[in-house]
């Protein structure tokens, strides 16, 4: 493995399974030193003996990147293990699954505290750090934020908010020397035990879907690193990402007929 992030230390929210934790196993492989983070402390403390085991050098800071003061917490504790922060990939996030004629209004509010604002807060702590290195900030969006997916409505609203908060961001971070990056991230493998809220506002453990392509984990955590690695801004991932974005630039109306006819025809 080409160790290009040798020295690197890099935070990556939403660590504790998932792509997160491919994430943490994908920079450490590349030399970087990771801080994980996640709510449930316990899960936590087992991904970080994951990579202590394989020799990687990593701190956990548990938070929940929705608070700001978790957010300054996990920064300043990156600063006290390491002294610099050098990588910052926003990934936590959770999903909706449901119409907005029915979804909770706590979950809606939750969708937009925990894939926004847990975007946001993360950024502003580390900002100040980022631009003494000259480091990167990446963000983990979906398909759902190419064009809004029916039934993932405040997902998909979610999602394309990153897309504006990374072009402003780029804009205002313009010359400092801080790479800002937008990740639009296909069907993945979820690890087991992955929750989404249902309409009701209960998580519920992610349906099975069927006839869903999904890309490996450690390929779509590959990616998302290779981004800092070569400082890309956008990056869309699988083949259907690919399409779809190819003609939503064409024609969005389009991308919103098939999706139509498609959402129709499973109801
Ligand atoms: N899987 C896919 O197919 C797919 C496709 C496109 C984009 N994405 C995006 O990729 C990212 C990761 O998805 P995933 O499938 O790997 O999710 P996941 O398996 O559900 O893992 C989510 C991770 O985020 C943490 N987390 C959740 N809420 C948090 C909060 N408020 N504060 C801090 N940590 C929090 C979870 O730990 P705790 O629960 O302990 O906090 C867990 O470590 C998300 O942004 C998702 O939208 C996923």
């Amino acid at each position: 493995m080409n160790k290009t992030l040798e020295g690197k230390v890099a935070v990556v929210t939403g660590s504790s399974r998932g792509i997160g934790k491919a994430l943490a196993h994908g920079l450490a492989l590349k030399g970087a030193r990771v801080v994980i983070n996640g709510r449930n402390e316990a899960r936590l403390l087992e991904t970080r003996q994951a990579l202590r085991e394989k020799g990687f050098d990593a701190v956990a800071v548990a938070g929940d990147v929705s608070v700001f003061e978790d957010c300054r917490k996990l920064v300043d504790e990156t600063l006290k293990a390491y002294g610099r922060l050098d990588i910052l990939i926003n990934n936590a996030g959770l999903s909706l699954e449901g119409e907005v004629e029915h979804a909770d209004p706590d979950a809606a509010r939750r969708i937009i505290e925990v894939n926004i604002l847990g975007c946001v807060y993360p950024t502003q702590a580390a900002i100040p750090h980022l631009k003494k290195t000259g480091g990167s900030v990446l963000f983990i969006s979906s398909l759902a934020g190419i064009y809004g997916l029916p039934n993932f409505s405040m997902y998909s609203a979610s999602k394309m908010a990153l897309t504006a908060l990374a072009q402003s961001l780029k804009i205002e971070l313009g010359g400092t020397g801080v790479h800002v990056g937008i990740a639009y991230v296909g069907f993945t493998e979820n690890e087991p035990g992955k929750m989404v809220y249902n309409t009701d506002g209960s998580l519920v453990a992610l349906p099975k879907r069927e006839n869903v392509k999904v890309e490996p984990v450690g390929k779509a955590a590959r990616r998302i690193i290779r981004m800092a690695e070569k400082r890309i801004y956008r990056s869309t991932f699988s083949s259907l990402g690919l399409l779809l974005s190819a003609i939503n630039r064409i024609s969005p109306s389009l991308v919103g007929m098939i999706l139509s006819m498609s959402y129709k025809k499973r109801q």
